[in-house]
């Protein structure tokens, strides 16, 4: 059976991953499943730290590697958080920490100012091999959480053309339209080639 390992101890990515990888017949492994090192995530673009992702756990483990690099670009921030959010209120902080900062940052601004999308690269490094491919999905950003479903910031975001929140969304629901999803449509069609 093909193996690829998704270089992610990220539970809520490695689901939503999976769906989109099971259906090619792979043997699917995660960094959870290994003592590799984490990855410093020190690039200044997404597709830097996915690829830096995606080849470190390839060197480690010898095995095909995907890995998943996300960032909520917000219009009247100049697109920060971006490549920072998992940072954006300080280091070690919590989903929470990120949120509450973000309302904060936005509070007083009027709808058509709160538009923001999510950008997801994701690489794929195996022997000899390096491809990258993006999602992105538009949106906006409410004034309070709604929804308790997913990770990060997903009570915050609503997809256009969406009523709910990613966070009131099943797993489903946001695999049919979310930035992950539509990077994982073309990382399928580059795995099926491999
Ligand atoms: P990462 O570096 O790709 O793990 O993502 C950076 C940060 O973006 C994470 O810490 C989350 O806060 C946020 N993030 C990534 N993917 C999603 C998502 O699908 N929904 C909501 N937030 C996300």
């Amino acid at each position: 059976m093909k193996k690829i390992i998704l270089a992610t101890n990220n539970l809520h990515k490695i689901e939503e991953i999976q769906s989109f990888l099971l259906p090619l017949g792979f043997e699917i492994h995660s960094a959870r499943d290994t003592a590799i090192p984490k990855t410093e995530e020190d690039q200044s673009t997404l597709q830097g730290n996915a690829l830096k992702k995606a080849r470190e756990t390839f060197q480690a483990t010898g095995i095909l590697s995907l890995a998943d690099d996300t960032g909520l670009e917000v219009y009247s921030l100049d697109m920060r958080p971006g490549v920072y959010s998992s940072r954006y209120a300080g280091e070690n902080v919590s989903y929470e920490d990120n949120n509450k900062k973000l309302i904060h940052e936005l509070s007083g601004l009027a709808s058509d100012k709160r538009g923001a999308r999510f950008r997801t690269v994701i690489a794929i490094v195996g022997d000899g091999f390096k491809k990258t491919v993006e999602g992105i999905v538009e949106g906006s950003i409410l004034e309070t959480l709604r929804g308790v479903q997913g990770f990060g910031y997903d009570p915050l975001f609503v997809p256009n053309g969406s009523v709910k929140t990613y966070a009131e969304m099943t797993i489903e629901e946001k695999n049919t339209l979310s930035h992950r999803a539509r990077a994982l449509e073309k990382a399928v069609e580059v795995l099926k080639k491999i």
